[in-house]
């Protein structure tokens, strides 16, 4: 049995809500809006190989409104989700078994769009439009008005112009990877990029004047009569390309360095001529002497061992430095998102737990200007999932607002919680009456 299904990764299967929750310290003036927790939960319970990935999409919302805290979730309605509701069983198999295409569930990330709480998978899929504070599923996400064409989890939002930036990929058949934009006022831009293997990427990255694709040798091998394998190539580079906006596929540039894999950035922007490149790096996610330390987390064979680290590419010299800048495992970044594209000087990464399975004992506070970093654990056997950082109206730099999160203890306590980004002072905490489990992505839609 994984251990995605006990502890803080326990399931829910089904769908509550909880009105004026009681409030230990203060909530801070001027936060108003509601945090966002997309997770895995299947609809119809997890058999023997239920994989982490598999089940379906489901939100957990905690509303932040005139000095008060409301709690619901609720399923995405999907098309898988739909059809096997009519059927009344599950129709589609999931990673461990699956040999055909995996259907979506909408259950990694969440971002804010043209108006939008949108949901995104991993594998990618249709994305799905929310609307808030109810989570009711309104149907295929749009941009203005157009429906998004299918893409992966982290697309990203261009604070500067309001475009959406993303890509998706396919494993199955080619064009492997395709990279495309989005405004809200309707224009839609896909274009296919040739890569020479069919990898698994995770994340884009965009500055002012482009989008930055992460092409790392992490894919699926079916070398077992078909059946999936991930493989890791270290014979192959890492290879990040830069793309104009709404260039053509044929337009990108690829900068090679060192293998490994990224699941998450922190930030990506120009400076001096170069293009930044902050993220998560794990340098062997699949050794060939796996680790026999039973506090290494892992995911099935790929071990989380992931390290602050920063690439600057030089365009004109076609060059890739790589830096290690810390030795604390961490991931799940998250910064200003209306910084994105741009510097960034403050990161709030979570700090890895002892595993097996992937949990975070606190948080670190990254100053990438300084190069110094501070630590607050959530305490008393406490974990985390992903952190988000909320701006305070008014405020401008990338530290002055608050960071929420909902920490477990186990299955038996979930709170809501608010710390000062820039202390890592407690503020407030919202016991909840229910588990919210530890799920993927978060995001904070502030009320407008
Ligand atoms: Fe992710």
């Amino acid at each position: 049995m994984t251990p995605y299904v006990m502890g803080p990764h326990a399931l829910v299967g089904r769908e509550r809500e909880a009105m004026d929750l009681p409030v230990r310290g203060e909530l801070p003036v001027g936060l108003a809006g509601t945090f966002v927790r997309n997770s895995a939960d299947p609809a119809f319970g997890a058999g023997p190989r239920y994989h982490w990935f598999d089940g379906d999409g489901m939100v957990h919302a905690l509303h932040v409104a005139d000095g008060r805290v409301s709690y619901r979730n609720r399923w995405t309605r999907t098309r898988k989700w739909v059809a096997e509701h009519e059927a009344g069983r599950p129709l589609w198999e999931g990673l461990h078994d699956a040999r055909g295409p995996l259907e979506d569930t909408a259950n990694t990330d969440l971002i804010v769009f043209d108006g939008q709480l949108v949901a995104t998978w991993w594998l990618t899929g249709q994305p799905m439009s929310l609307a808030l504070p109810s989570l009711e599923t309104r149907g295929p996400a749009t941009a203005g008005g157009v429906p998004l064409p299918r893409m992966a989890a982290h697309p990203k939002v261009d604070p500067r112009t309001g475009d959406l930036v993303f890509m998706g990929y396919d494993v199955m058949r080619r064009p492997w990877v395709t990279v495309g934009a989005a405004s809200p006022d309707g224009r839609v831009h896909t274009t296919p990029i040739e890569v020479p293997h069919p990898h698994v990427p995770h994340d884009i990255g965009l500055t002012e004047h482009h989008t930055i694709l992460l092409d790392m040798p992490l894919g699926w091998t079916t070398k077992d009569s078909g059946k999936r394998r991930l493989g890791f190539f270290r014979d192959r580079p890492t290879r990040f390309g830069l793309l104009p906006r709404w260039g053509a596929g044929s337009e990108v540039r690829w900068f090679e360095t060192d293998p490994c894999y990224v699941y998450h950035l922190s930030g990506t922007w120009e400076e001096d001529g170069e293009v930044v490149i902050v993220g998560c790096r794990i340098a062997d996610p699949i050794p060939d002497r796996p680790s026999t330390d039973e506090r290494t987390p892992r995911l099935d064979t790929i071990e989380l061992v992931p390290h602050l680290y920063r690439w600057r590419i030089d365009p004109v010299a076609g060059t890739v430095r790589g830096e290690q800048l810390d030795d604390v495992p961490t991931e799940f970044p998250r910064v200003d998102d209306r910084r994105w594209g741009r510097p960034v000087r403050h990161a709030f990464h979570p700090r890895l737990g002892a595993g097996p399975a992937l949990t975070f004992d606190g948080l670190v506070r990254y100053d990438l200007d300084a190069g110094t970093s501070t630590f607050r654990a959530w305490g008393d056997g406490r974990t985390s999932g992903e952190v988000v950082f909320a701006p305070r109206p008014g405020g401008t730099e990338d530290d002055d607002g608050w960071l929420l999160t909902v920490v477990n203890e186990g299955d038996r306590a979930s709170t809501f919680v608010g710390w000062c980004a820039r202390t890592l002072e407690p503020l407030f905490e919202v016991p909840l009456p229910f588990h919210v489990p530890q799920g993927f992505h978060a995001e904070w839609a502030p009320t407008s």
